[in-house]
C-alpha cells in the first residue's frame, strides 16, 4: 500500500551521517559494542532457538548476528546501505544464513509474527509524532505477547535540571568514547531524543505493556510486551 504525501521519509540522514564510510568503519571502535553484553541481552529477553526477531536500526550487526547465532530467524534493517553492507560482512565472516537485511526505516520496514524486535540507539532519528508511528507499527509487526527492547538517549530529569543533564552527558562522552564534543552536541542539537515519560506514555498507547524500564543517567531502556 502507497504512503500518503504527508508520510515522513525515514530514510533521510539527520545527525551523524551513517552512509560515511569512515563513520562506520570507525563505528564500532567509538561505540564500545560488546557482542557478549549483547547475547546477555537477548537471553534476559527471552529470545530462544524457535524464535524470529527484527533488529531495527541494526547498524553494524553486532546485536543481530549474536541473536542469529541463536534464534530460528533475524531480519537486519537500517536505512544506510554502508552499514547493511558492514553488518552483512560480519555476517558472512560468522557464517550466518539465518540472516535477512532490509534497507528500510522504523517506517518502511517489512516484517511481520515476530517474537520480538530489538532497536539500539536509533529510534531518536524520528520526532516524536513518528517515534509513535514506528511504535504502532513494530506492535503491528510482533506476535501478540512479542516482547519490544529499545534502547536509546532519552531524558528523564526535570526541565529544570535538563541542560545541566545535557553537559554532563557530553563531558562524559567526550573523556569516555570516541565521539567528540561537537558530536555529541549535535545529537542535542538536531536529533530527537525525547523525554522517558513520552516513550513509556506512546508504548502504553500503542498496545504495549512496559515490564521493565532502567534508566541509567541519558539512557533508557525499555522493554515491553504486545498485549495480547
Ligand atoms: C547510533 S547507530 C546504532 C546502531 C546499533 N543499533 C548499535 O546500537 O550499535 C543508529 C543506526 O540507526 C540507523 N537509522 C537512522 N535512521 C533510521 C530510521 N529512520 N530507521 C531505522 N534505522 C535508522 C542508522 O543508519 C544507524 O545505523
Amino acid at each position: 500500500m502507497r504512503n500518503p504525501d504527508w508520510w515522513y521519509d525515514d530514510r533521510r540522514h539527520l545527525g551523524l551521517d551513517f552512509e560515511d564510510a569512515a563513520q562506520v568503519a570507525t563505528y564500532d571502535a567509538r561505540q564500545g559494542g560488546d557482542p557478549a553484553r549483547d547475547r546477555a541481552l537477548l537471553e534476559r529477553l527471552g529470545l530462544t532457538a524457535e524464535m524470529a526477531m527484527a533488529d531495527i536500526g541494526c547498524g553494524t550487526g553486532l546485536l543481530a548476528c549474536e541473536a542469529a547465532a541463536m534464534c530460528r530467524q533475524v531480519q537486519a534493517i537500517d536505512v544506510s546501505a554502508a552499514m547493511l553492507a558492514a553488518a552483512r560482512a560480519r555476517a558472512e565472516a560468522q557464517g550466518l544464513e539465518n540472516i535477512a537485511f532490509q534497507r528500510a526505516g522504523f517506517l518502511s520496514f517489512e516484517a511481520r509474527d515476530l517474537d520480538l524486535i530489538t532497536t539500539k540507539n536509533a529510534l531518536h532519528h524520528l520526532p516524536d509524532f513518528w517515534k509513535a508511528m514506528a511504535l504502532a507499527r513494530m506492535h503491528g509487526a510482533l506476535k501478540p505477547g512479542g516482547r519490544l527492547y529499545i534502547r536509546d538517549v532519552m531524558f528523564a530529569a526535570p526541565p529544570h535540571r535538563l541542560a545541566q543533564a545535557v553537559e554532563d552527558w557530553i563531558g562524559w562522552l567526550a573523556a569516555n568514547t570516541g565521539y567528540s564534543r561537537e558530536e555529541a552536541a549535535s545529537h542535542v542539537r538536531e536529533e530527537h531524543s525525547t523525554f522517558a515519560w513520552a516513550i513509556a506514555r506512546m508504548l502504553a498507547d500503542c498496545g504495549f505493556d512496559v515490564v521493565e524500564h532502567i534508566q541509567d543517567g541519558v539512557y533508557g531502556q525499555f522493554t515491553a510486551v504486545r498485549r495480547r
